[in-house]
């Protein structure tokens, strides 16, 4: 078999055979084809797709080529969460420790910013010392001591899927089903999930641009789940603008600080109680759906779960005065704001040119291993639906480069629309796919 063929049978629409598939997979992983013929390949499944049979395959090939984890000695059942990548969404950092706090473990492997959606790692990373690279052994063992362990995806796990993330990131190959669907559930399959909540994002700063779409992605998803006996549930989420004010890694790790202490955003709190409220469900922790929001409400009251948050970052050798004191994360050398030359109400926020602006001030990655900035970012001050007046501030732009910034204060200018009506907000979620309960 040679890579070539099979790139071009893709490129003439055939179906490859689970041979095919695996002899891709398994071949890149192991060096024996080249990042050229790989992205070659991406570009061609972005083209022309790929049947549910061809996915499955290129999902369990995935997540065959390295460890799959068998966590039933620690936790049962592991019950993970996953996003598909939007703009501000620090759900995770959030949503982990309420879970951890009420009692269901959590172990989460994360990834990195992957175009222009952010990552959570990256985000993470701003705590100085937390270690993102924990081996398997140091996985388990702070999942069992603390029921609390995120992560970086371990190089072991799924490490086709690492490296073909990381090409896609720079070769245009992102927005895709096949691959985003294989992608996302062949790494939780091997980090041993039993059951998953995944946030299917939809809209301008989402992978997924429609609502038919992002439920085309949800139900392969919920299908590959089933076939492979995994419990999971879609969410399917607005993206069209970004998700509660910071985008930017320290930026956003500090508003989910906030919101561990019950303070932020609405959109950004409600996103997070019922994200936990599904995993709690899935978990078996809650009978109703209800009962599940309450335990998550509370565990953001009564500050459990910021506790368990604290108790994350001593445990992965973070600094945790920085979690205490948030003044002490990265700040950015200049800092200026966007206002409204005219009123009117808001008709959109543009999460796509926000999450781009985002990463060209640097908080994101332009090429596979780019270093990034982790203290510049955007704070976005405006909701689509708000009504604002003249010289109301839309945006803060945090920069450590002056051209940059500038730039940036340009670019956010296009990221605002205001209409002279009122404007109906967008709801908190498009709907739930995969739920029994
Ligand atoms: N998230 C993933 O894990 N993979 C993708 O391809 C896109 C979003």
């Amino acid at each position: 078999m040679r890579a070539v063929d099979l790139i071009i049978k893709k490129k003439d629409n055939l179906a490859l055979t689970k041979e095919e598939v695996r002899f891709l997979v398994e071949g890149y992983t192991n060096n024996r084809i080249p990042d050229y013929q790989m992205s070659a390949f991406a570009m061609a499944v972005v083209l022309n797709g790929m049947t549910d049979h061809e996915i499955t395959e290129l999902t369990l090939a995935m997540a065959d080529s390295g460890e799959v984890l068998d966590l039933a000695d620690v936790v049962y059942p592991v019950v993970d969460k996953h996003s598909t990548g939007g703009v501000g969404d620090k759900t995770t950092l959030t949503v982990a420790p309420m879970v951890a706090a009420c009692g269901l473990p959590v172990g989460k492997m994360s990834g990195r910013g992957l175009g222009f959606s952010g990552g959570t790692i990256d985000k993470l990373e701003s705590i100085p010392g937390y270690r993102t690279d924990l081996t398997t052994e140091e996985f388990k063992r702070t999942l069992k001591e603390h029921g609390i362990v995120l992560t970086g995806q371990s190089a072991d796990l799924a490490p086709a899927d690492g490296k073909l993330y990381a090409l896609r990131d720079v070769t245009g190959t992102v927005q895709s089903i096949p691959l985003i669907a294989s992608s996302v559930m062949s790494k939780k399959i091997a980090a041993g999930a039993n059951a998953i909540v995944l946030d299917v994002k939809v809209g301008k700063g989402a992978f997924m641009k429609t609502l038919d779409d992002a439920k085309a992605l949800a139900e392969v998803m919920v299908s590959i789940g089933r076939l492979s006996g995994r419990k999971v549930v879609a969410i399917l989420s607005p993206m069209d603008e970004p998700l509660g004010v910071a985008v930017g890694n320290a930026m956003e790790l500090a508003e989910a600080v906030e919101m561990l202490h019950n303070r932020g955003p609405e959109d950004y709190r409600y996103h997070c109680v019922h994200l936990a409220a599904y995993m709690l469900l899935l978990g078996g922790m809650a009978k109703s759906e209800p009962e599940a929001v309450a335990m998550a409400e509370r565990s953001l009251i009564d500050g459990s779960a910021f506790e368990k948050f604290r108790e994350l970052v001593i445990a992965q050798h973070g600094d945790v005065s920085v979690v205490e004191h948030l003044d002490k994360l990265p700040t950015a050398k200049y800092v200026e704001t966007l206002l409204a030359d005219e009123s009117g109400y808001v008709e959109s926020v543009d999460a796509r040119i926000i999450g781009e602006t985002a990463v060209d001030l640097g908080a994101g990655r332009a090429q596979k291993g780019d270093k990034i900035d982790l203290a510049v970012g955007i704070n976005v001050f405006v909701k689509i639906g708000d009504q604002v007046q003249i010289r109301q501030p839309f945006f803060e732009v945090h920069a450590n480069d002056r051209v940059k910034l500038h730039a940036a204060m340009e670019r956010l200018k296009e990221a605002v629309k205001l209409s002279k009506y009122p404007v109906k907000k967008p709801p908190y979620f498009h709907g739930v796919i995969g739920f029994e309960g």
